[in-house]
């Protein structure tokens, strides 16, 4: 297939659309993109600087850098990995990329509403895809009578945020360890977790488990392209690091040099985010209680029926939201074929944008 004809990101799209509006000058408030507001830590950026400064500006090792893993293994996962059992990436999306290119599945699982990129990456390798809708009751014996030999699940998920009990996260190994599939778990949301109920997937012992993280949302490092994958299957990470070697060589040296003491899940500018976001969360709740329902556990997405704004059609909704409330926010459909009806809206946003893009929301919410 031509990359022409595949489907482009649904909020990159959106996005797209706010930059142009944007420059024919009309004011548009975006609700649509999965970025942090704020900058990075200063120690970040002052990190990045001193590293070019000093000339740490060479191919690093495709692994990444040694100390670098060391920090990811024992900040992240109590050194339950080695540092050869992490592959520092250029991000998630890529990571995975890698993941399905090794792993050559002849089936993928997605778990829906999921995130577009699971299966935009399945299909540029010509993997199918198979979805199970876990809205709908039923879904784990659904899944259990499913064909497919690796599952990818998000927590906290994107679009609607829902973060695993630890009960579901057994029954999820227990499915997979009975047909020997491989499960991926993507936690960069990880950080935004409202529940407290968040655990990684690598705290349980399922050999096959391939955990994706990284800075992207955490860090405020989107544009900087850095994550990595861990696994205990060395084999596996070996053939991921070789596919590393010969597409993009190494994660940006400087990146990894400044992200170094700031690998960790916890520090001051991370934590105040976390609060403004889940502050965020809360004003949404309070001011339209028939949201509050939605409120997610985790991430920083409200996922919601768009027939609370009286319309049937998530598209059609986004559409009307642009043009009249100049308000951007992601149709449902980009995230499974059931959620047509339902738009995504980020909150990732300073509390100055949130309420200026709640006042323009209230006429068009059925109260
Ligand atoms: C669920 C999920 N995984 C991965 C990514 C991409 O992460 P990265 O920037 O690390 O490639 C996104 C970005 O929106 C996401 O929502």
């Amino acid at each position: 297939m031509l990359a022409a004809q595949r489907k482009p990101s649904a909020s990159m799209a959106m996005a797209e659309r706010v930059r142009q509006m944007r420059e024919r000058g009309r004011e548009v408030i975006s609700f649509a993109m999965g970025d942090t507001h704020v900058s990075p830590a200063p120690q970040i950026v002052d990190g990045i600087t001193r590293a070019m400064q000093s000339g740490q500006t060479h191919y690093s090792s495709a692994r990444g850098l040694l100390e670098l893993r060391r920090a990811i293994c024992e900040h992240y996962y109590h050194a339950k990995y080695q540092d050869d059992q992490i592959l520092v990436v250029p991000g998630v999306k890529q990571g995975i990329y890698y993941v399905l290119q090794s792993l050559a599945p002849k089936r993928v699982c997605v778990l829906e509403p999921a995130w577009l990129g699971y299966k935009a990456t399945a299909n540029l390798l010509n993997v199918p895809v198979v979805s199970n809708d876990q809205t709908q009751p039923g879904w784990v014996d659904r899944l259990r009578r499913e064909t497919f030999d690796v599952l990818i699940v998000c927590t906290p998920n994107n679009p609607d945020g829902k973060v695993f009990e630890a009960s579901e996260t057994e029954q999820l190994i227990s499915i997979c360890a009975a047909k020997e599939a491989w499960l991926i778990s993507d936690e960069i949301y990880s950080v935004y977790d409202y529940s407290q109920k968040w655990h990684s997937l690598s705290e349980f012992d399922y050999k096959r488990t391939i955990v994706c993280n990284g800075l992207s949302k955490s860090h405020a490092l989107t544009g900087l392209r850095i994550g990595w994958i861990a696994s205990h299957h060395r084999d596996l990470v070996d053939a991921c690091f070789e596919a590393q070697q010969h597409i993009a060589t190494c994660v940006s040296t400087p990146v990894q040099y400044g992200v170094l003491d700031m690998v960790r899940p916890d520090f001051a500018e991370l934590r105040a985010t976390v609060k403004q976001y889940e502050a965020n969360r809360q004003a949404i709740c309070q001011r339209f209680p028939r949201l509050a329902p939605y409120a997610p556990d985790g991430a920083l997405y409200f996922f919601v029926p768009a027939s609370l704004f009286g319309e049937r059609d998530g598209t059609a909704l986004a559409e009307k939201l642009l043009d009249e409330a100049g308000i951007a926010v992601v149709p449902g459909e980009a995230y499974g074929e059931n959620f047509s009806g339902f738009i995504r809206m980020s909150f990732s946003v300073s509390e100055a944008t949130l309420q200026t893009g709640l006042n323009q929301l209230t006429p068009f919410l059925i109260q």
